[in-house]
């Protein structure tokens, strides 16, 4: 390989040294290899590509727009599973669930996570004796109503007065869930006669 250029030198095997010197350092003037040169030139060509279907003719959707398509999708999942869950449910149902035990400890495990710190592990909404913010769910006593839906209505929607702190749990827990802890707290209970 030679080198024409003024500025340039061939040694012995080929490689260009220049001439400038700095700070006692002297470059090659190599030629970069050719596979890196050709993707070099192929990613410029590319990122041109890229540039113009993405910032011109706007063809894919950017980040922001893919989560909120996301999200949109995922909001929309959530409206129809609770349309299609609110529609198959009502007291008989829920107290069916509550008599079957693989249902019942899935309510049990969301339970011992969500609710056991206001209305306790045994559902008397007491610990070792003292008061916790939430009302008993273990007794006869049903401030917004003892029926199955009624109980799955406040712990779906939570209480009128949400500064109380029950609040509304199917958004964080989904329907299934709620149907869930519901059918385990009517475990604790019996359906009535008839
Ligand atoms: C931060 C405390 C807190 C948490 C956590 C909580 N609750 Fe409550 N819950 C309350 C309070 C306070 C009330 C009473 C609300 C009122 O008086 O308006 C209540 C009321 C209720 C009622 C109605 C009781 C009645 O007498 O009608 C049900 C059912 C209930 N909660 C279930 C649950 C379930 C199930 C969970 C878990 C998913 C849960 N709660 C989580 C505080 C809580």
């Amino acid at each position: 390989m030679s080198d024409t250029r003024p500025d340039r030198k061939n040694t012995e095997d080929g490689p260009v040294l220049r001439d400038h010197i700095y700070d006692g350092i002297q470059e090659y003037d190599q030629k970069l290899p050719n596979w890196w040169l050709a993707s070099w030139y192929i990613f410029i060509v590319l990122f041109v590509i890229y540039w113009f279907l993405y910032y011109q003719l706007d063809l894919f959707a950017d980040d922001k727009e893919r989560v909120q398509n996301a999200v949109a999708s995922i909001e929309t999942k959530k409206a129809t599973e609770l349309e299609k869950l609110m529609t198959s449910l009502n007291d008989q149902v829920l107290w069916d669930m509550s008599q079957n035990a693989k249902i019942v400890s899935e309510g049990k495990a969301t339970y011992d996570i969500t609710c056991v710190a206001c209305h306790g592990a045994d559902l008397s909404a007491t610990l070792s004796g003292v008061k916790l913010p939430g009302e008993p769910l273990n007794d006869a006593e049903w401030k917004y109503g003892g029926r199955p839906m009624e109980i799955f209505g406040i712990v779906k929607s939570g209480s009128p007065d949400v500064s109380k702190g029950m609040v509304a749990w199917e958004p964080t827990l989904g329907p299934k869930k709620v149907a869930q802890v519901v059918a385990y707290i009517l475990s604790h209970h019996s359906p009535p006669e008839g």
